[in-house]
Parts: C-alpha cells; sequence; structure tokens
C-alpha cells in the first residue's frame, strides 16, 4: 500500500481527486486532512467515506501537532497539498487567512514531511530520504499574473501574481521551491488554469451562474465580461496530478491547461443556453420550480469590475503533455453540458450549499455591485 495525504480533500478539486484515486487504485490509502472551512463539504465524499482505504480528519494544515502527529501515525509516502483558501473575490476583502493558511500550512506541511522522511545527511550535508517519497503543491497559473492579448504561461513564465490570493499561492510556491533547492525535498509544483465541473463552491464563476440562472437571480458579469480564462475540466486536472505525482521529475513545475480559452460573457451566455435548452427538454427537471420564462440574456447584469482584475490566463502545456505524455480528455462543450448536468441532478447538495451563510456571503459581495 502507498499511504497518502490529501489536504483540503473536502473541496472542490481534492474531492473529485479522492473519488478519482480510490476508483483507480486498490492500493492507496488516502488521509484526507481538511478544516472544513466554508467550501469543505463531506456530502462530496459521500460514496468514499465507508471505503476502508479512506479516512477523514477535521484538523488544520497549520496545526503542527496534528500534521506530525498524522505523519507518525501513517508514514505518508506522498502529500498532496490542496489545501487553500481559493476565492480571488474573498482574498481582496480579507486577505489575512490567505497568508496564514496558504503560505505558513504550506511551509508547516513541509516541515513535517522533512523531518519524517529525513534518513540521515548525504556527502555534501544535503538531508538524503527515504525512497519513493514525493511532496506535491497544486498552485495555480495565476502565479504568472495577467497575459494581453498573445502569449501563453510557460514553466519558465515571470512570477508576477496581483491579488492576495495569487500571491499567497506563488509564496507556497517559493517555499516549496526552498525546499527543492536547500534541503532536496522532493517536490512537485503543478500550476494550472481554471476548473470546472461536479462539487465546485457556486462562488466561482461557473456554479454561481448555473445557480443565479437556475433562481432567476441576476448574473453578475465583472466589467465588460470580456476577460478570458483557460479552463479544464477537474477530472483532467486529477488525471494530470496522477501523471505528474507518478511520472515527473523531483523539482520539476508543470504547467496543466487544456487550451481552451474562453471570455467570460461567452461562458455565460453559454450557461444561459444550456440551462434553458435542458430544462425544456427534460419535463422531470421542470417540477422544480424553475422559472423558464426568466432565464434568458436578460439576467446578465454587467456589474463594477474586481480591483486588479487580471485580463487573461492561457497555459502553454507543451511540457507535460509532450514529457508526461498527459493530454485532457474533455472538450469545452461536453463538460459544461455534464457540469450543468450534474448541478440539476444535485439539487440537495446545492440546496444545502445555498445556506444562511452563502446568502449572508451574497448579498455582502454582491449587493453594493
Ligand atoms: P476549494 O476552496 O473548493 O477547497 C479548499 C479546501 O481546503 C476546502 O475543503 C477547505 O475546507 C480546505 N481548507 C482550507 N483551509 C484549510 C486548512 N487550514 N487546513 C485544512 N484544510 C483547509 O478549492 P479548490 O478549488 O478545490 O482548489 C484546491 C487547490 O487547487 C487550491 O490550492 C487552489 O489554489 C488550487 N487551484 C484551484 C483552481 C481552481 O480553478 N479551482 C485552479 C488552479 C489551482
Ligand atoms: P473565478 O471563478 O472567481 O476564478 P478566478 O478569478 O480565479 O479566475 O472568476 C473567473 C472569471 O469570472 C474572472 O475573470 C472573474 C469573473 N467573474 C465574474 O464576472 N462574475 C462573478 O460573479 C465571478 C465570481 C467571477
Amino acid at each position: 500500500m502507498k499511504s497518502l495525504l490529501v489536504t483540503g480533500g473536502a473541496g472542490f478539486i481534492g474531492s473529485n481527486f479522492i473519488h478519482y484515486m480510490l476508483k483507480k487504485y486498490d492500493d492507496y490509502r488516502i488521509v484526507n486532512l481538511d478544516i472544513l472551512t466554508y467550501a469543505g463539504n463531506l456530502e462530496n465524499l459521500k460514496g468514499v467515506e465507508n471505503n476502508p482505504n479512506y479516512r477523514f480528519v477535521k484538523g488544520s494544515i497549520t496545526d503542527d501537532q496534528l500534521v506530525g502527529k498524522l505523519f507518525r501515525e501513517e508514514d505518508f509516502d506522498y502529500v498532496i497539498n490542496f489545501a487553500a483558501e481559493s476565492h480571488v473575490d474573498r482574498s481582496i476583502e480579507d486577505p489575512a487567512i490567505f497568508i496564514k493558511t496558504n503560505i505558513m500550512g504550506t511551509q508547516i506541511l513541509l516541515d513535517a514531511a522533512k523531518k519524517h522522511w529525513q534518513t540521515g545527511k548525504d556527502s555534501q550535508g544535503y538531508p538524503a530520504y527515504k525512497e519513493g517519497k514525493k511532496f506535491f503543491q497544486v498552485s495555480t497559473d495565476e502565479a504568472y499574473g495577467s497575459l494581453g492579448e498573445t502569449g501563453m504561461f510557460t514553466e519558465t513564465t515571470n512570477l508576477a501574481p496581483n491579488s492576495p490570493y495569487s500571491a499567497s499561492k506563488t509564496s507556497a510556491d517559493l517555499i516549496v521551491r526552498a525546499y527543492s533547492e536547500t534541503f532536496k525535498m522532493p517536490v512537485n509544483i503543478t500550476r494550472c488554469s481554471n476548473n470546472y465541473g461536479p462539487y465546485q463552491f457556486p462562488e466561482k464563476l461557473i456554479p454561481l451562474m448555473i445557480v443565479n440562472c437556475l433562481k432567476g437571480k441576476s448574473l453578475p458579469v465583472y466589467g465588460d465580461g470580456m476577460q478570458i480564462r483557460d479552463w479544464l475540466h477537474v477530472k483532467d486536472h486529477c488525471s494530470a496530478i496522477d501523471s505528474v505525482l507518478h511520472k515527473g521529475k523531483p523539482g520539476e513545475v508543470y504547467n496543466v491547461g487544456g487550451n481552451n480559452e474562453k471570455a467570460n460573457i461567452d461562458i455565460v451566455k453559454l450557461i444561459i443556453d444550456t440551462v434553458r435548452e435542458k430544462l425544456s427538454s427534460n419535463p422531470d427537471l421542470s417540477n422544480h420550480n424553475y422559472q423558464l420564462s426568466t432565464i434568458n440574456y436578460q439576467l446578465i447584469k454587467y456589474v463594477e469590475d474586481r480591483l486588479g482584475h487580471d485580463r487573461r490566463y492561457a497555459i502553454d502545456n507543451t511540457k507535460i503533455t509532450t514529457e508526461l505524455g498527459w493530454s485532457p480528455s474533455y472538450t469545452f462543450e461536453t463538460g459544461m453540458s455534464q457540469t450543468i448536468d450534474w448541478y440539476l441532478n444535485n439539487q440537495d447538495w446545492l440546496n444545502n450549499v445555498i445556506n444562511k451563510d452563502y446568502l449572508e456571503y451574497y448579498d455582502k459581495m454582491y449587493s453594493s455591485k
């Protein structure tokens, strides 16, 4: 058995990753360490909670005592660090928790891994480690900042994060890099573009627009809506992490993206058209009291732009595709259609997520826009 610490596994990507790994490998034990912030949801993990190869631990990556205890109990081979505060708008409202979780939490995990994996020193005085270990940092293309109309991010593009969120993620990357350079820790970093798919919390563009369509609420498009993101289905992100975990060269950074640039306003229109079409053609779904007549482009509301809003992201994925043989499997059209189906068919999940806290958050963030 391989023993894997997944942090933040109750969030969007982490929970998809746990499902993916437990389905694919029966010789992996996964320990999910998650503090269950507003974004952590154990409902995402229904179906694996009784799997004997899975253990959930409620706690923080910033708790060094707990992290050390888990290393001693579970003797991890790999750490995959998803745990983070992940939303740019929240980081503009309140940066402090981003610094604590994303930067300090990463350093605490690195330190625990170093202590637990180190066997001694090599002839040059560098730490030597047990065989087959890896620390995996799940990072973001937002570390590279923003692009103009042309060009793409490669792994050698300068790091130039603009938001408190991306600055905290970039800082964590640099600490991971430092542990690789100074302590020769076996690490990989992936920098992935925007993900979409099941279990994404409806504060991010795609699920927020789906939910608002269903509720007949306005669809808040920031600025002119012409900002571009490079979208990747979350399952393709999971398969990329799997590839890098098993084949990635220690010390290397890999960009992950699906060559799928879309302007925000085009995505919003696609969601309106698809939700409308699915509701009109499926009488079962129409029973849910949706107001089909209100689901049209008039729901779109151009609102005040995000501060420091990055204009365009685009990933050059040549390194991971050529060196590791990974490629995305979803087209955007199929991925979006399945994602909208998932939200339509998981009303209970949605209704539990859209609780009092969510509605308070929504009012606070959007009432002034
Ligand atoms: P998410 O917000 O859905 O989930 C984050 C999870 O981390 C939650 O379950 C939360 O409870 C947990 N968490 C937060 N603070 C914690 C702490 N102190 N200790 C333990 N757990 C804690 O985020 P996501 O969209 O699933 O993103 C996962 C990772 O991938 C993040 O590191 C993010 O920066 C990165 N990433 C996300 C995207 C994207 O499009 N969503 C793209 C590239 C990279
Ligand atoms: P988001 O999903 O927050 O991801 P990120 O900011 O990390 O890329 O936002 C994606 C894009 O959608 C981004 O350009 C901001 C924009 N956006 C809106 O126009 N309206 C919204 O309500 C949200 C949440 C995002």
